[in-house]
C-alpha cells in the first residue's frame, strides 16, 4: 500500500450578503464528494472554507439593515452552515474572513511583498460621493450611456447597447448610494506588481495546474501582457486596514483567498497533529486544490499563485474551475422560480436527490450544467430508486423470510461479483479526475447487469418452487453483496443512503478497500425503504416557493430585513425622476374590503381592494405586521394601480399597496385622511 497521501481542498468562500443558491450548490457539493472521496480512499484530506466578508457591499447592506456588519454577517454565517450541513457538505473547517488568523495573515502577505519590492503606489483619480463621504466603485455610479443614451445605466457598462467605459465617461453622473453628483477627487492607492510575476505564472499555468480550457484563457491575458492590480481601498470600507497606511483598507479580494489559509489556520491551532507549514511551507509536499466557478479564475490562477510566490508560500497543485448552473436551460430567474434558494430546496426535497443529480452530469470541463426539473426526477427514480435501491429491496425480504436474515456464504455469480471487482479502478480514476459523470455511469452500468441478472434468476419465482431454497438465500445473499459494493463506489456522493445501508447491512463504515470482500454467512439487519421516489408535486412546490420569496422580498416593506437595534434602517434615497415619470405612476385610495392570510405562504396577505366600483387582487408581503389580518377589514389605504398584474402561486396580483418601515412587525401601511375616497387618484 502506498503512504496516504495529504491534501487541503478549499471551495470558493461564499460572500456573506446573500443566502446560498443551488448554483453555489454545484460548487459545494462538487467539492464534497471529491473530498469524501480521498477520506473514503485513506487519504488524509482537509476541507476548509469561509464566508468571505469584507467589502463595501456587506458593509452598505448592514447599514441598510440598521445592524452592524459583525451583526450581518454573524446571522448569514449561521445561515451559510446549515444550509451546507443539511446538503451533506462535511467542511473540517468553515471560518470567517473577519478573523484575527486572516488578519495577521493578510498582514504578513502584505509585508513579506512589499518589503520584497512588489508594491507599488500612486495616486488615482475616481468618483467620490459628497454626501455619503466616500469613493464609488464601478457598480455603485449610475448615469446616462455615453454611446446609446439610456439611462439609469452602471458605471463601467450599459445594458441596452452593450458599450464599456470609465464611469467619467457617463452622462449625468449620479451616486446609486445617496442619488448626489459624484465629484472626481484624489487618492494615493496601492498596487501589486502582478508582471513581476509573468514568467512564473506562464510556467505554472502551464504545469498541469489547470485544465486545458482554462489554460488557454489565461494564456490570452500572459499574452496580452499583465496589469499593476489596485488592493487598497479608501476609508469608509469594511476589511482590513492596510498596516501602517490609516484609513486604507485591503480590497477584498486580496485577503478573501488568505481566508483559505486562515480557515486551515484555525483549525490547526485546535487539532493536534496538524501542522500550519507541512500543507503552507515553500517545500510542502502536501497538495492543495482549489474548487471555484469560472467567474473567478483570474484571482486564482494568476493573482493567488503570484501573491504565494512572492510571500514565500507554495502554489496550489491545481485549480479546479467548474461552470454556470442553468435550471430549465436558461439562467436561474427570480420570475419563473428556478433561481432557488438551498434553504427553499431543503424545505422540499432531500440534498441527496441534488448531490446525485450533480454527479450524474459533472464532467471535468468548465461547460455550463443544466439542471433540468424534470429530467431531474426521472433520473434520480430511475437509477437511485429503480435500480440501486431496487436490489436490496429485492433479496433482503427472501433473507429474512428464509434464512432468518443470515447472508449464505455461496456465491451465485462469481463472473459478475468478478466484473464489479474489474471496475473498480476505473470507477476510483474517474472520480480522482473529477469526472464524476463516468463514475456514475459506470456504476449504473454495473447497477442494471446487477438487475438484469436477478430478474433472470427470479428469485420470487423460484421461491415458489420445493427444493429451491438453498438456490434462492445464494442468489439473494449474492444480490445483497451487489448492492453492497454498489453502496461502496456511491459513498461519496451519497453518504446518508450509506450510513443507512451499513445500518441493514449491519456493517463497520464501509470505505473504498471493503469493495475488495464479500459478506458471508452474516446476519443483516432488518431492511427499511432507503430512498423514496421524488414526488413532481415537491418540484412543483419548491419552484412556487420560489416565485413567493422573490414576491415577499419584492414588497416595499423588506420583508426579508431582521429586527434591527432600535435604529431606524435607512434607506439610501433613489436617483432624482422627472414629473412625467412620476404621473406615469396612477396611485390611488382603495379600500380594504377583505385582508385575510394565505395558505402556504410565510409572509403574504391577500387584499380584495374597492377602487370605487373596480375590485382588485393584490398579494402584499405585510403579514408580519398585522398578525390578525381582519383588523384591516374597510381601512383606507393607498395603492398603485396600473402596475402590470403579476402571476404568482396564489393568484394574480393586480396592483400594490403602500407600506413604509424596515420590515417585520414594524411596517405602517399608509392611509389618506378621513375624506378620501376609494378611487381617488393621489396626486
Ligand atoms: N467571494 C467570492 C469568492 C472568494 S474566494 C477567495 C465569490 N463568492 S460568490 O458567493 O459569488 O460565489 C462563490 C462560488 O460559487 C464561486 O466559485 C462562484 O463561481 C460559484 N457560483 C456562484 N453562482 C454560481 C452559479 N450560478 N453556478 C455555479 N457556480 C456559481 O465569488
Ligand atoms: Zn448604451
Amino acid at each position: 500500500m502506498s503512504e496516504p497521501r495529504k491534501i487541503l481542498v478549499t471551495s470558493a468562500l461564499p460572500y456573506a450578503n446573500g443566502p446560498i443558491h443551488l448554483g453555489h450548490m454545484l460548487e459545494y457539493i462538487q467539492t464534497d464528494m471529491w473530498v469524501r472521496f480521498q477520506k473514503h480512499r485513506g487519504n488524509q484530506c482537509i476541507y476548509v472554507c469561509a464566508d468571505d466578508a469584507h467589502g463595501s457591499a456587506i458593509m452598505l447592506r448592514a447599514e441598510k439593515e440598521g445592524i452592524t456588519p459583525e451583526q450581518l454577517i454573524a446571522n448569514v454565517q449561521a445561515a451559510h452552515s446549515a444550509d451546507f450541513a443539511e446538503f451533506l457538505v462535511d467542511f473540517d473547517n468553515f471560518h470567517s474572513t473577519h478573523s484575527e488568523e486572516n488578519r495577521e495573515l493578510s498582514s504578513q502577505i502584505y509585508t513579506r511583498l512589499r518589503d520584497a519590492g512588489h508594491i507599488d503606489t500612486r495616486s488615482i483619480t475616481q468618483y467620490f460621493d459628497p454626501e455619503k463621504k466616500m469613493f464609488l466603485a464601478d457598480r455603485f455610479i449610475k448615469g446616462t450611456c455615453p454611446k446609446c443614451g439610456t439611462d439609469d445605466q452602471y458605471g463601467d457598462n450599459c445594458e441596452k447597447c452593450g458599450a464599456t467605459y470609465a464611469p467619467t465617461d457617463l452622462k449625468n453622473p449620479k451616486s446609486a448610494i445617496s442619488g448626489a453628483t459624484p465629484v472626481l477627487k484624489d487618492s494615493q492607492h496601492f498596487f501589486f506588481k502582478l508582471p513581476d510575476f509573468q514568467q512564473m505564472l506562464q510556467t505554472w499555468t502551464r504545469s498541469g495546474t489547470l485544465q486545458e480550457a482554462v489554460a488557454n484563457k489565461i494564456a490570452e491575458w500572459l499574452d496580452a501582457g499583465l496589469q499593476q492590480w489596485d488592493i487598497s481601498r479608501d476609508a469608509p470600507y469594511f476589511g482590513f486596514e492596510i498596516p501602517g497606511e490609516p484609513g486604507k483598507y485591503f480590497y477584498v479580494w486580496l485577503d478573501a483567498p488568505i481566508g483559505y489559509m486562515a480557515s486551515f489556520k484555525n483549525l490547526c491551532d485546535r487539532t493536534p497533529d496538524l501542522d500550519f507549514d507541512a500543507f503552507w511551507a515553500k517545500d510542502s509536499t502536501a497538495e492543495l486544490y482549489h474548487f471555484i466557478g469560472k467567474d473567478i479564475v483570474n484571482f486564482h490562477a494568476l493573482f493567488w499563485p503570484a501573491m504565494l510566490e512572492g510571500s514565500g508560500y507554495r502554489k496550489p497543485t491545481g485549480i479546479a474551475v467548474h461552470g454556470y448552473l442553468t435550471v430549465n436551460g436558461q439562467k436561474m430567474s427570480k420570475s419563473r422560480g428556478t433561481f432557488i434558494k438551498a434553504r427553499t430546496y431543503l424545505d422540499h426535497l432531500s440534498p441527496e436527490y441534488l448531490r446525485y443529480y450533480y454527479a450524474s452530469k459533472l464532467g471535468r470541463g468548465v461547460d455550463d450544467l443544466d439542471l433540468n426539473l424534470e429530467d431531474f426526477v426521472q433520473k434520480v427514480n430511475s437509477d437511485l430508486v429503480g435500480k440501486v435501491v431496487n436490489i436490496a429491496s429485492r433479496c433482503a425480504g427472501f433473507i429474512h423470510k428464509g434464512n432468518a436474515g443470515i447472508m449464505v456464504a455461496e456465491n451465485a455469480a462469481p463472473e459478475l461479483t468478478e466484473a464489479f471487482l474489474t471496475a473498480a479502478p476505473g470507477i476510483a480514476d474517474a472520480y480522482e479526475a473529477r469526472d464524476f459523470a463516468r463514475a456514475m455511469r459506470e456504476i449504473m452500468g454495473l447497477a442494471d447487469r446487477a438487475n438484469a441478472w436477478i430478474a433472470d434468476k427470479a428469485p420470487w419465482s423460484l421461491n415458489k418452487q420445493e427444493g429451491k431454497e438453498a438456490e434462492v438465500q445464494a442468489i439473494c445473499a449474492t444480490g445483497v453483496n451487489l448492492f453492497r459494493q454498489l453502496v461502496i463506489f456511491l459513498k461519496p456522493v451519497l453518504p446518508l443512503l450509506a450510513a443507512d445501508a451499513e445500518a441493514f447491512l449491519n456493517v463497520a463504515p464501509l470505505t473504498w478497500n471493503d469493495h475488495a470482500t464479500l459478506l458471508v454467512n452474516h446476519q443483516l439487519n432488518a431492511f427499511k425503504p432507503l430512498m423514496t421516489r421524488i414526488d413532481p408535486v415537491k418540484v412543483q412546490a419548491m419552484t412556487d416557493a420560489s416565485k413567493e420569496d422573490l414576491i415577499a422580498s419584492q414588497t416595499d416593506t423588506g420583508a426579508s430585513a431582521p429586527a434591527g437595534n432600535g435604529e431606524l434602517a435607512k434607506d439610501p434615497l433613489s436617483p432624482e425622476i422627472d414629473f412625467d415619470a412620476f404621473a406615469a405612476v396612477d396611485l390611488r385610495v382603495a379600500l380594504i374590503l377583505k385582508a385575510e392570510a394565505v395558505e402556504g405562504a410565510d409572509k403574504l396577505l391577500r387584499l380584495t381592494l374597492d377602487l370605487g366600483g373596480e375590485q382588485r387582487n393584490v398579494f402584499s408581503g405585510i403579514k408580519s405586521a398585522y398578525p390578525d389580518p381582519s383588523k384591516l377589514d374597510g381601512r383606507l389605504t393607498m395603492m398603485i394601480a396600473n402596475l402590470k398584474p403579476r402571476k404568482m402561486k396564489f393568484g394574480i396580483s393586480e396592483g400594490m399597496v403602500m407600506a413604509a418601515g424596515p420590515g417585520g412587525e414594524e411596517i405602517y401601511l399608509l392611509s389618506p385622511d378621513s375624506g378620501a375616497k376609494p378611487g381617488q387618484r393621489i396626486k
